[in-house]
């Protein structure tokens, strides 16, 4: 079987509808959590082309990078810090339009103007967040939200 992701057109919508199948067959039956979050951030890279799309694990008391696609990012961020610090403490998704106007935000890029971090929470406890940056200010929304809420949900569980 070939790997290559089929990129659609289309709303945003259906580009995530067609996006999501595809990214559950690659990892059906996959038990290594860090793989698929490299293939969960490639399949989100190729159809959207967002600056950056990654994951950061809860590694001990901080956040650590983890499988991303993008530019090189800061390793390490503790709890509370930034989008990705604040969405693992308040264990809720951020969507951020203006990263400009988020008091705290952590710019690994001059190039991101937009944000969107889902914390990956298995039994209660948040052990990964999934970041996605833009150059563009507004780019994501609830739609993402609840999709991306998908892809988080086909990692295998427990993350380890
Ligand atoms: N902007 C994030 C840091 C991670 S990078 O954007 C990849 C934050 O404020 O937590």
């Amino acid at each position: 079987m070939s790997e290559d992701l089929h990129i659609v057109q289309g709303t945003k919508e259906e580009q995530y509808r067609a996006l999501l199948p595809q990214v559950q067959a690659v990892l059906e039956g996959e038990t290594d959590a860090i793989a698929a979050m490299a293939n969960v951030a490639a399949a989100l890279k190729e159809q959207f082309g967002w600056l950056w799309i990654g994951f950061y694990r809860v590694v001990g008391n901080e956040l650590v990078l983890g499988p991303f696609q993008g530019p090189i990012a800061c390793i390490r961020i503790q709890k509370g810090q930034g989008v990705c610090g604040q969405a693992w403490q308040l264990q809720q998704n951020i969507i951020v339009p203006d990263v400009n106007q988020f008091p705290g935000h952590i710019a690994c890029s001059s190039l991101s103007q937009s944000e969107i971090v889902l914390p990956v929470i298995r039994q209660g406890k948040t052990v990964a967040v999934l970041d996605a940056d833009d150059i563009a200010v507004n780019r994501f929304d609830s739609i993402d939200e609840h999709w991306l809420q998908k892809m988080i949900g086909l990692l295998p569980e427990p993350i380890r």
